[in-house]
């Protein structure tokens, strides 16, 4: 089964023509309960399902207008097409032309600040799904653009939606029940604190990465059973709104997920010294009484969770954050 298949089944029946342009707007996500391995490479279907946070107001919005040849622009900017931005999106895109010599000018606003080193991928493939809904006004419900989505990158399924939300690994070979979902929980006090530590390249993309997991770690068959305790128990937290419990799962979820990545071989080991030393003051600080905890993807940076009332401790202990309120997005 290939890409292209599942596009066809879902778009059966719908409008094939271009209207004279299409926007769609999508939030960057964090996942509380992590996505780490496929059991599908070509259709991004996960071994387990996982559980995100949306970022609020940090995503992406997309314009995509027919055109006689395809061009890109990032920020206003535009980028050569043998650039890999470029490239990513023009392979997305021939999913859905109506013949191959249909062109698109694909314009991305990223609200994600670049320096933040968060992965802009999942707002990134979500948003142009739902610029092309909208192009074509094929009319799709969130779930048909989640799946959508997760044929660009696994965790864009969980970017169409606000809030939490949890994706359903399925166990269809097409994928058709391999969708993300809304909680419909909020939390109104419930932030996360941007930690930016280190800018060095990243020593290797999440998509090899976790291959290579799959492939060579044995302690990865740990994690099938780990990953869906975890998410029955970040569900339960959420629905009574106990944070520590939703931040030690989360916590211990992150670290057992860069734990299967330690065991692979050869090791793959994101962290720089200033996450470890990240680590041990939010530990330091927990000692001390305060709510405060963390998770990790692939990359270096930490992502804080923390409540309101300790926002400002949490900025003693780490000036530099930034802080989001996933539920604003005013
Ligand atoms: O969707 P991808 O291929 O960028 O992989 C995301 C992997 C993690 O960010 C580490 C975990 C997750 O669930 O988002």
């Amino acid at each position: 089964m290939k890409k292209q298949d599942v596009v066809e089944a879902i778009l059966k029946g719908r409008p094939s023509s271009p209207g004279e342009a299409g926007r769609g707007t999508a939030p960057a996500n964090i996942a509380l309960g992590k996505y780490w391995g496929k059991r599908n490479e070509e259709l991004n279907l996960p071994v387990t399902s996982s559980l995100s946070i949306s970022l609020g107001e940090l995503g992406a919005d997309t314009e995509i207008v027919p055109a006689e040849t395809d061009s890109f622009y990032l920020n206003g900017d535009p980028v050569p097409a043998d650039d890999p931005f470029a490239r990513r999106a023009a392979a997305f895109l021939d999913l859905f032309r109506p013949d191959p010599s249909t062109g698109f000018r694909f314009s991305t606003v990223s609200r994600i600040p670049v320096a933040a080193g968060l992965a802009s991928s999942a707002s990134g493939f979500a948003s142009t799904v739902l610029a092309l809904n909208d192009l074509f006004g094929w009319g799709l419900e969130p779930r048909a653009c989640s799946i959508l989505a997760r044929l660009g990158s696994g965790s864009a399924s969980r970017s169409v939606y606000h809030g939490f939300a949890q994706w359903h690994a399925g166990g269809a070979e097409d994928g058709m029940d391999s969708f993300a979902e809304p909680l419909n929980r909020d939390w109104p006090d419930f932030r996360i604190g941007i930690l930016e530590l280190s800018d060095k390249p990243k020593p290797i993309g999440s998509r090899p990465a976790m291959q290579r997991t799959v492939e060579t770690a044995e302690l990865y068959a740990a994690w099938p059973a780990q990953a869906n305790a975890d998410l029955e128990t970040l569900r339960a937290a959420i629905e009574t709104r106990d944070f520590p419990r939703l931040g030690e799962t989360a916590e211990g979820n992150a670290m057992a997920m860069h734990a299967t990545m330690i065991a692979t071989r050869p090791a793959i080991l994101y962290w720089q010294p200033e996450s470890v030393a990240a680590m041990q003051e939010v530990w330091a600080a927990r000692e001390d009484g305060l709510p405060l905890y963390f998770t990790m993807d692939a990359g270096p940076n930490l992502k804080l969770l923390f409540l309101q009332p300790d926002r400002s401790a949490v900025r003693d202990i780490f000036p530099e954050i930034k802080i989001i309120n996933p539920f604003d997005q005013s």
